[in-house]
């Protein structure tokens, strides 16, 4: 039998606005008159290198038809809110079909939404109207594997002959590869799964329910080269590209970074780059480092990555208030190819994962943070942001001031800004993934369904329970954590170098304080080449984009200084470099004593930060702003 156009993955016919809307869209899609969205207008070049990220699981979020599972209609009810907390794109967890056995990293159609989200419609409908507010949306991709039930994995394991035999990874025995990881070591014992039906083993990095494509067939580079057009001719900005690492398999190797898998990303770079400009693909790769960087190619891969190996020594850092952990990773980073840029986090839908960290810090990381052994999930934590801080205000205060202002674009979990808590009595990582609380009201304001209807229940302890953290109350009160952080979100807007700066460690010699330059970078000399001259054009332009006339503030370099330790510390700077210069304390505008020769002196209180501009004489540093009155 013939494959489908659409099972064969190729560009659905009609690529063009036009065709569809003339509804001569082909294949079994539902497309009630789709048409794209308007894009964000056109001059943005490297977006993602400035933008706030902000992940929503939409299941979560808001439920705007009361059947207790939050929808795309409830985000798009909610983007008021997102807007006024200042975030520049949503990265929406997956939105397909799927059996759900996987937060939906388990998919059995590629080519439309899971009906408890939604339709095709109400994903154009959100698309537009955060456009509208100049808000981007990217969504999951998973290219390494689908769900058992989907229709492809149906027919390959029915038998040896048939049309998608080869469309998975089968095998006789289940010895082939034994030096690849079992990713979810506490649910998974091998990589191989018997099928009965076909009669071997079928291979799979994550749950046994999860069969891994077989890249080396080309029929399924098409089919999913053809699903990442889909989305894109809808409008969508990008993707965050699940589980990338393990796109192809060879002997004799962990099968992780492998080199055809950096082919095929430079391959679909190469097609979204020709017909979608400004869009992102964002890698999710759970690797050292050396090997994350591969990621970015020569800046011909993924525009983005995830800086993995970060996020645990944040919390080793501040638990340890020594910063050592995060002084040595940050100059440890290998630097990146312009236009490319890290996704920095603390926390996610996920574990805090600890496969990035030797045996000694990841015994240390669970005798630290895992007060009981329901906590642990995978190889890793699975709780959320305030919890895993005791609640401790000042100390959420410090990482996130450590987010925003290390390199990279940062990623704010759902929840997180509220410093919502977890419920670890929950399976798997649903600990983590618990309603959005918007209100004191009736299951925190996120459903109108009865209880036992929601997808999970909101959290209803005294400490982190939707009465006593919620989205109204933080409103209403000037001083919570949620006007706290916008605030910050704003002020580090009006700042393009904890974009696109680069970061200079500033010695210091109390071991609690983490002090850094964020710079602009110098200009890349324009080389001969065409491609030379291009980047380096670009970067000029992002650059101009976000930097200013040189007396304004925005140009200036900014000193970050961070005690990671719950006492008061002094800290003496190194700041020769900034002789002349007056440090002016970002979030007041209050400017302190000029930069001399000698070591700079800074007192700093429990787990406190500042951020300063160091702005040279030109800088208007006269502290009208607060004091009042112009000069
Ligand atoms: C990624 C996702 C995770 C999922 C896994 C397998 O790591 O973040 O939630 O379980 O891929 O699809
Ligand atoms: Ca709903």
């Amino acid at each position: 039998m013939a494959a489908s156009r659409r099972e064969r993955g190729q560009r659905p016919a009609g690529r063009s606005v036009e065709r569809r809307r003339q509804g001569r869209f082909p294949g079994a899609i539902r497309l009630p008159g789709i048409r794209p969205t308007a894009l964000p207008a056109r001059d943005s070049a490297g977006w993602y290198e400035r933008a706030v990220f902000y992940e929503v699981f939409t299941r979560g979020f808001f439920d705007s038809n009361d059947d207790g599972v939050g929808d795309l209609a409830g985000l798009r009810a909610k983007l008021d809110y997102l807007e006024w907390l200042g975030v520049d794109c949503l990265w929406l967890l997956p939105h397909y079909p799927s059996p759900m056995r996987d937060g939906g990293y388990d998919i059995s159609d590629f080519f439309t939404v899971r009906r408890e989200l939604g339709t095709l419609d109400d994903l154009v409908a959100l698309l537009d109207d955060a456009h509208r507010r100049g808000i981007r949306v990217i969504t999951d991709l998973v290219m390494n594997h689908t769900s058992d039930e989907h229709p492809w994995f149906a027919e390959s394991r029915s038998s040896r002959e048939n049309s998608k035999s080869d469309w998975y990874v089968w095998n006789d025995d289940d010895q082939r590869w034994p030096e690849a990881r079992v990713v979810f070591v506490d649910s998974e014992s091998s990589n191989w799964t018997w099928e009965p039906q076909r009669e071997q083993y079928y291979w799979h990095r994550f749950y046994s329910h999860q069969p891994d494509l077989n890249y080396e067939n080309p029929d399924v580079v098409d089919a999913i080269f053809g699903v990442v057009r889909f989305w894109l001719d809808l409008g969508l900005d990008g993707f965050r590209l699940d589980a990338v690492p393990y796109l192809y398999q060879a002997d004799g190797t962990s099968g992780e970074n492998l080199p055809p898998t950096h082919e095929l990303l430079r391959r679909l770079r190469k097609e979204v780059e020709a017909d979608y400009p400004d869009r992102v693909l964002l890698a999710e790769a759970n690797q050292w480092p050396a090997d994350l960087v591969d990621y970015f190619g020569d800046g011909d891969e993924c525009h983005m990555c995830f800086h993995f190996p970060l996020m645990p020594r944040v919390f080793m850092a501040v638990r340890r208030e020594q910063r050592f952990p995060l002084a040595e990773i940050l100059a440890n980073t290998p630097e990146i190819p312009p236009g490319c840029q890290w996704a920095i986090f603390l926390r996610n839908h996920d574990e805090l994962t600890l496969e990035k960290v030797s045996e000694e810090e990841r015994d240390y990381m669970v005798a630290e943070y895992v007060k009981d052994p329901r906590m642990q999930r995978h190889l890793g934590i699975g709780r959320r942001l305030a919890p895993l801080l005791d609640g401790n205000r000042k100390l959420a205060e410090l990482l996130y001031a450590l987010l925003f202002s290390m390199p990279g674009s940062p990623v704010i979990y759902y929840g997180d800004e509220l410093l919502m808590g977890d419920n670890v009595y929950l399976g798997d990582r649903d600990s983590v993934r618990t309603p959005m609380q918007w209100s004191p009201d009736r299951n925190g304001g996120f459903s109108r369904a009865d209880f036992a209807q929601l997808y999970l229940p909101p959290l209803m302890d005294p400490v982190y329970g939707y009465e006593a953290v919620n989205v109204e109350a933080q409103q209403r009160n000037p001083s919570s954590f949620l006007h706290w952080i916008r605030t910050l979100l704003q002020t580090r807007r009006q700042f393009p170098v904890f974009g696109t700066g680069a970061l200079e460690l500033v010695a210091c010699a109390n071991p609690s304080v983490l002090a850094y330059v964020r710079d602009s970078r110098p200009e890349p000399p324009d080389s001969l080449s065409d491609e030379g001259a291009r980047r380096g054009a670009r970067r000029r332009d992002i650059l101009r984009q976000g930097s200013r006339a040189s007396s304004d503030p925005g140009a200036n370099p900014v000193l970050c200084v961070n005690n990671l330790s719950r006492f008061g510390q002094p800290a003496e700077l190194d700041l020769a470099r900034w002789v002349g210069r007056t440090p002016v304390e970002l979030l007041g505008r209050v400017p302190f004593g000029r930069i001399g020769p000698a070591m700079y002196p800074v007192t700093l209180g429990p787990h406190g930060f500042y951020w300063f501009e160091l702005a040279d004489e030109r800088s208007p540093v006269t502290g009208d702003e607060i004091f009042g009155g112009s000069a």
